[in-house]
């Protein structure tokens, strides 16, 4: 299963994913370009660390989403690594129709928390900020309606007394570490 990874940020979880294939723990799924809309985007020194292509893409015009001529160079780049699966691993844009249906069915976001509640930006402060007992993330199908897609899995975090924001996202992410590559090593041994 060839896999697409897209990223915004500093790359952790594009990490997680290439050090669980590494140690052969991605099943039949194997990373083959890393793609990010942020110049100098920690994702993007994973590339030469794992012998993975990882390159830049100009997301322009649109600062928030990826459309026009962004998105058709995305699409271009994307497809010519001919993915069974994109996965959105901190790809902080609005992905729109073109995108969604050149790669229909194939592609799949990380969130921060546990969808359908706290979607869109900053979900692990909008949890703690709610004063939850259990947060988590999700690792969900894309559609057209942000955070909206089919659940693929999800993970829990208990909120313990004393917790803070700092603490708390720590945790998640350690979460998001063990989930999102286990989920990829699932979808493989199902296509
Ligand atoms: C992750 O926490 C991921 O859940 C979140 O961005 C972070 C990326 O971290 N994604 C979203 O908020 C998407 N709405 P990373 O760059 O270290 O992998």
């Amino acid at each position: 299963m060839r896999v697409v990874i897209l990223g915004s940020g500093r790359g952790s979880n594009a990490e997680a994913i290439l050090q669980a294939q590494q140690a052969g723990q991605l099943g039949r799924a194997r990373v083959v370009a890393v793609f990010s809309d942020k110049p100098d985007a920690g994702v993007l020194s994973l590339g030469p660390r794992f012998g993975v292509p990882a390159s830049y893409i100009d997301p322009a015009p649109f600062k928030t989403k990826l459309e026009g001529e962004g998105e058709a160079r995305f699409i271009a780049a994307v497809r010519a690594a001919q993915p069974d699966l994109v996965v959105l691993a901190g790809f902080m844009r609005v992905i729109k129709p073109g995108f969604l249906e050149a790669f229909a069915g194939k592609i799949i976001n990380l969130h921060p928390s546990l969808l359908p509640s706290f979607p869109g930006l900053d979900g692990i402060g909008q949890a703690f900020r709610r004063g939850v007992k259990v947060a988590g993330c999700t690792v969900h199908g894309v559609t057209a309606e942000v955070d909206g897609g089919p659940i693929l899995d999800q993970a829990t975090v208990r909120v313990v007394s004393g917790e803070t924001l700092e603490t708390l996202a720590k945790k998640i992410h350690a979460a998001e570490h063990a989930l999102l590559p286990a989920v990829i090593a699932r979808l493989s041994a199902e296509i």
